[in-house]
């Protein structure tokens, strides 16, 4: 007779009753709590988190001052919605916001519910007050999953067929020029390819409203681009009038050891959009962007509880705690760590074929070997669920699924991050020994 664990059990009801289409499944792991960067399942097991809820857990999952904030605000009412009321949590976290984002121009805030709408409300909001018809974006990248968000968006898990307005053109991969060359002058080829082909002939720029743009593409594959890229887009932007938007959705908020991860290019952004760790768990996303954009027509761009007290009151305290806990300081010193921990550990792997990342966001990608850099799709899913099995949470991503990705939450040890890359290295060895059979990932496909 075989005992089930109470997740087992809940996995079960799971299976039967939450629809797939919402779900990205790597593990059948049922999260309880959390403290730090530490998870606990229902049934007490300890697992590291090196995945931080795709970057919403920013915090980690027990910070007591964004309880306390929330708490007090639902003592208060239960119910405060902003967009035919006015309260004080929605001003006092869009002033702290607008205190943030650099640019020497006016600005507002425009609060919603998930990266996705802040992406089409932005995406809404320019092509209407612009009068242009056109945006640019970025192949790889992910900018949300409505209909609108898809269109924006050019990872292969997002192809909606729609979106003809955007123009998807090539993210400056070092590690894969996608024009086929060493890397030289990387960012020069991938602009000019927008600047003298596209915007001479299908692309005209005085049609383009804004480019949308990840300072890290995340969901591509945790992809740092060369250090002269955003620079030299702001130029770009410059000298055809168009704006320029930073999706901060999960690299921001003090991740990648700057506030926004556009800022370690020295540039301004006309709109940058924020979401995922700005809630602190509760749903919550933000445009901060020039108030002519923001202000292009009352009630243009808004759903019921956008703006909600009880969200922004925890996006108050986010912002709050990391400041008073140095977090934005303390993730670029840990990212270096991570960096250099992963490099140590998986290096000697052949399969390994790039470890990159800025702060605390990184990509370690597979490849069936390093000359030919064939995309290795068949580990990931195995290392991941070999990972669970070990007592560590990671997820993968990528334009082809092959990327290891680590976005843990930024309060986590230096004791947690050495631990975690252990269980990663026993995991890989572990699965190269044959530890996880093809039957017993299967229904994990991941994505
Ligand atoms: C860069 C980026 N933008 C936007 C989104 C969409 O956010 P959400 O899933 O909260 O709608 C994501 C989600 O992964 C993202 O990574």
């Amino acid at each position: 007779m075989t005992t089930s664990t109470m997740a087992e059990s809940i996995a079960q009801r799971d299976q039967q009753l939450i629809a797939d289409a919402l779900k990205i499944r790597y593990t059948p792991f049922v999260h309880s709590h959390g403290d730090g960067a530490n998870l606990f399942d229902v049934d007490g097991k300890r697992y590291i988190d090196f995945g931080g809820a795709w970057s919403a857990a920013g915090l980690g999952y027990s910070n007591q001052r964004v309880k306390d904030a929330i708490s007090a605000q639902l003592d208060r009412t239960t119910c405060n919605i902003l967009i035919s009321g006015l309260h004080e949590p929605a001003v006092d976290l869009a002033e702290r916001l607008i205190a943030l984002a650099p640019g020497d121009f006016e600005k507002k805030v425009w609060f919603g519910l998930a990266g996705s709408d802040a992406s089409e409300a932005a995406q809404r909001m320019i092509l209407r007050a612009t009068g242009k018809p056109r945006i640019v974006s970025f192949i790889g990248s992910w900018h949300g999953t409505t209909d609108a968000g898809m269109a924006l968006s050019a990872h292969p898990s997002l192809l909606s067929g729609g979106g003809a307005h955007v123009t998807k053109i090539p993210y400056p991969n070092p590690y894969r020029d996608p024009f086929g060359g060493d890397g030289e002058n990387l960012t020069d080829r991938c602009l000019d390819y927008l600047e003298k082909f596209l915007f001479t002939t299908i692309c005209p720029p005085d049609q383009v409203a804004a480019i949308f743009v990840e300072a890290v593409q995340a969901d591509g594959g945790d992809i740092v681009p060369p250090d002269d890229f955003l620079p030299k887009l702001r130029a770009l932007c410059d000298r055809h009038d168009i704006l320029l938007v930073l999706d901060e959705i999960k690299v921001g908020l003090g991740r990648t050891g700057e506030w926004f991860a556009f800022q370690h290019g020295g540039i301004a952004a006309d709109m940058i959009l924020l979401g995922k760790s700005l809630g602190g768990g509760l749903p919550l996303s933000a445009i901060i962007g020039r108030r002519e954009i923001l202000d292009v027509a009352s009630g243009f761009a808004l759903f019921t509880m956008v703006g909600n007290a009880t969200s922004c009151a925890a996006g108050l305290a986010v912002i709050e705690e990391i400041e008073r806990l140095e977090l934005v300081a303390r993730a670029g010193v840990a990212g270096q760590r991570m960096l250099q921990g992963l490099t140590d550990a998986l290096g000697e792997f052949d399969f390994v074929g790039d470890v990159r990342g800025k702060g605390l966001i990184l990509g370690v990608e597979l490849v069936e070997d390093r000359v030919s850099k064939k995309p290795e799709t068949t580990l990931p899913a195995k290392i991941v669920y070999r990972a669970w099995q070990n007592g560590l949470i990671v997820y993968y991503a990528g334009n082809w699924g092959n990327a290891l990705e680590f976005t843990p939450p930024l309060v986590i040890g230096d004791e947690q991050i050495d631990d975690g890359i252990d269980i990663l290295r026993r995991s890989f060895d572990d699965v190269l020994n044959g530890a996880v059979s093809d039957e017993e990932i299967a229904a994990f496909a991941g994505w």
